[in-house]
């Protein structure tokens, strides 16, 4: 007994060491945590327990028999972040590169089980060089079982992945399929194929960091949600990100002790200009109207004419999806449409109630968007919107036009609340656009052309450049103060906290792709 007590002792403390000290400090050198630091700074002090340490490869050729190392550079078990149970899987880049072999995909395959059967949060740390060479086929299989796991766990646990070095071919549909992909700058990098395939194949030249980096990503793919300038600052996100987040798709996400007490929020009544042409920072809005610092925002550098991300209202936690006048005035494009609809999907999968603020001025115009798919692209959001069952609120701050004005939110595809502030314009097109067309053989036929044109415009945006036409008719059901909105919401929502919606059985719904 206690001589196996003592050979137990020996293999947890070389599984520990995972590739050896001297990978240890390579990883060091490189300014990366190894796989037991990160899952250390993650989880609360002393809550992790780990599956499968004992854990080696099964394969003999190319000499791999004679290098085995425990655990079989992967970390896996449960933990916990703030007292809620959590499960995880971190690469070990020390051992073999943090490449996937069959055991280590079966490792990740069985926490990734417990998680869907006891129905928690599933969070990967990937730091791995791909498939492991040396295994073929047998890795790619593994693969796709972890890929078939995602999609089975999609909209019943929240998938985080946390992308803390290099992440290669096949291995990027992992994270692809989760809810959130989080890179670290200058240290992780993403893409299919890697720079030398990339010459080969296309000629081009393109570095790394360029093909793949964090800021790429960030910026121009929208594959990552949220970029680190460390490992450090990814594992914080990963469990701020988790804070407002339920279990499950059973739950909700748990409220924040919050006292009434500053809901008239005076500030809101300053923040849009009084030219309907000049821009503002939404940002301001989402602060104003949300509990203090509690914004946490996805998909910050990408398609910033949206706001996506969530916050606490009155201690709730809600998701925002938000018109950003500062950036092409908050038109809606490809981009930006595609954003929000998965932003809003996500939400409306884990029950977190949907803020939508509009200042809207269209759908973007040009063969760019067009040839891109501006149609199936703004139909992802309309549809996102449109199932979404959780409790939905609509707050119009200024511009609500044409097609967009339906898409964000409107009673028509079943908001729940529809509110506008005074100053809002809810109409077809703006009154210039549109006096330009009705009135064009009156303004033609005018001696002062640009005075009639003036004049007209006028008289459209008197009539329905307001929020008081769709008042009237119950599209709007309160034109509120701007320092109300806080109050009005933090009611709205708590009235709603019962909703149910049922629909009729379906398989799924085909949302255009
Ligand atoms: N399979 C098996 N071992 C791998 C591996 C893989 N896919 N990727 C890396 N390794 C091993 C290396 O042999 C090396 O082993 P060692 O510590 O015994 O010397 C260790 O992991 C570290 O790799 P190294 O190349 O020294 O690290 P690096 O930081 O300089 O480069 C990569 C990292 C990922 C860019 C590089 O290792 C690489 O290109 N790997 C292959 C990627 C690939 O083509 N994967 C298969 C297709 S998905």
């Amino acid at each position: 007994m206690s001589k196996n007590i003592k050979i137990l002792e020996e293999k947890i403390k070389q599984a520990h060491l995972g590739g050896g000290e001297k990978r240890i400090a390579k990883q060091h050198e490189k300014k990366k945590l190894t796989a037991r630091e990160r899952i250390d700074y993650l989880l609360d002090e002393g809550s992790f327990e780990e599956i499968g340490i004992l854990v080696t490869h099964r394969t003999t050729e190319f000499g791999m028999d004679k290098q085995k190392f425990y655990g079989d550079g992967v970390v896996t078990g449960y933990g916990t972040i703030e007292g809620r149970l959590v499960y995880v899987f971190a690469q070990d880049f020390t051992v073999f590169g943090g490449s996937l072999s069959e055991t280590h995909a079966e490792k990740i395959c069985k926490v990734m089980d417990l998680a869907v059967k006891v129905g928690a949060p599933m969070i990967g740390l990937n730091d791995s060089g791909g498939a492991r060479i040396q295994e073929g086929v047998k890795s790619l299989g593994g693969y796709a079982d972890i890929f078939h796991r995602n999609v089975k766990s999609s909209g019943v646990i929240p998938q985080i992945s946390a992308i803390m070095g290099p992440c290669a071919g096949g291995a990027v549909y992992s994270p692809a399929m989760t809810d959130f992909t989080l890179m670290v700058q200058d240290t992780s990098y993403m893409f299919v194929t890697g720079p030398n395939v990339v010459k080969t194949v296309t000629n081009e030249e393109v570095t790394s960091e360029e093909l793949g980096g964090a800021s790429t990503h960030a910026t121009k793919s929208g594959v990552t949600h949220r970029t680190a300038v460390n490992d450090i600052e990814c594992l914080e996100d990963v469990k701020k990100l988790i804070s407002y987040l339920p279990q499950n798709n059973q739950q909700k996400a748990a409220d924040l002790p919050y006292s009434l007490g500053d809901e008239l929020r005076e500030g809101l009544a300053d923040i849009v200009p009084e030219s309907s042409n000049k821009p503002y920072d939404m940002h301001a809005v989402i602060d104003g109207i949300i509990d203090q610092d509690s914004f946490f925002e996805i998909h910050k550098d990408y398609a910033d004419n949206i706001i996506v991300g969530f916050a606490r209202l009155g201690g709730k936690s809600i998701g925002i999806v938000a018109n950003q006048p500062m950036s092409l005035a908050g038109v809606l494009d490809v981009d930006a449409s595609k954003k929000a609809a998965r932003f809003t999907r996500f939400c409306d999968a884990f029950n977190i109630p949907l803020l939508v603020l509009v200042d809207v001025p269209g759908f973007l115009p040009g063969t760019d968007q067009e040839w891109n798919g501006i149609i199936l692209n703004g139909a992802k959001l309309l549809y996102a919107l449109s199932e979404a069952t959780v409790p939905k609120v609509t707050v119009i701050t200024r511009k609500a036009y044409g097609g967009a004005y339906d898409v964000m939110n409107s009673k028509h595809i079943g908001a729940d609340l529809n509110f506008a502030w005074p100053g809002a314009e809810i109409a077809v097109m703006g009154a210039k656009g549109a006096s330009e067309i009705i009135f064009r053989k009156e303004i033609m036929e005018a001696e002062d052309q640009e005075a009639k044109l003036a004049e007209k415009e006028a008289e459209y945006a008197e009539l329905f450049a307001t929020p008081f036409e769709a008042a009237k008719r119950g599209f709007i059901d309160e034109v509120i103060l701007p320092k109300d909105t806080r109050r009005k919401l933090i009611k709205g929502f708590s009235m709603l906290e019962n909703k149910e919606v049922l629909r009729p059985k379906r398989k799924h719904g085909n949302i255009p792709l």
